[in-house]
């Protein structure tokens, strides 16, 4: 499905991302793990193609996206939910949703607005008001609802649990895990441990911009060395 090869990164002169390559197959959900700085979001900006990476090669479906502009990454079908969530304040709910299905239009696993509205039925309550009326958790929901509309073949999550209370990580963990069930692929950066165990299939865990370890979720769980050097878990 999605395969990154050897990519690179700067920012100016500072070396960001040293060689990570990593895979997520059809039905697969993935964690890119580390510490703070460690280059996750780097990772998952060059793969969208909101950084230009320098080396390496992004290939999605049998098909080459480096230097693909962000928009056309989308149209590929890869759904990217950014660390700062990126909802409108003055926008309502309803209007996110309208244009996030205009912008989906020709694809044919478009999904409709009570798709997102079942999935998360407080948004469904909330869906006349402005993006910046909303609780950080249903700004999470109200990113999490437009990626999906589009009826993604990939599903990229920026630590979707930061800032969220320990109730409303469960809610997310509980549709994140439907998301899941579904078959929809998920490449999912988090800080949040247990949240990325519980739903991961296979772990890579990032530091100083090269991949330290990947495996299966059971594997990481079982290398205490790993986890206690690079997550302190
Ligand atoms: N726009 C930027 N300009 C310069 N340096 C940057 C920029 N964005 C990130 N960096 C640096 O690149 C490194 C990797 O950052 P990145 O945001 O990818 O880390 P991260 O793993 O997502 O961390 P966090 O868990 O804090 O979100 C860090 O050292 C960071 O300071
Ligand atoms: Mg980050």
């Amino acid at each position: 499905m999605l395969e990154v090869k050897d990519l690179h990164a700067y920012y100016g002169d500072s070396h960001v991302l040293q060689g990570v390559s990593l895979e997520v197959g059809a039905s697969e959900c993935v964690a890119l793990l580390g510490r703070n700085g460690a280059g996750k979001s780097t990772t998952l900006k060059s793969i969208v193609g909101l950084i230009p990476s320098r080396r390496g090669k992004v290939v999605f479906k049998n098909r080459q996206l480096d230097r693909l502009p962000t928009h056309r990454v989308a149209r590929a079908g890869i759904a990217y939910v950014p660390e700062d969530r990126g909802i409108f304040p003055t926008v309502t709910v309803d209007e996110h949703l309208g244009i996030a299905l205009k912008a989906a239009r020709g694809r044919s696993s478009r999904r409709t607005a009570d798709y997102v509205y079942q999935l998360f039925p407080r948004l469904a309550e909330r869906r006349r008001n402005l993006g910046g009326q909303l609780s950080g958790g249903e700004q999470q929901m109200l990113a999490i609802g437009r990626a999906l509309v589009s009826g993604p073949d990939l599903l990229i999550l920026d630590e979707p649990s930061e800032g969220l209370a320990p109730v409303i990580i469960d809610s997310l963990a509980e549709v994140l895990n439907a998301i899941k069930s579904e078959g929809t692929p998920i490449l999912l950066v988090e800080q949040n441990y247990h949240l990325a165990t519980y739903l991961a299939h296979r772990v890579y865990v990032l530091s100083q911009g090269l991949i330290r370890f990947s495996g299966t979720t059971s594997a990481l769980i079982a290398d205490e060395t790993v986890r206690r050097t690079y997550l302190s878990v």
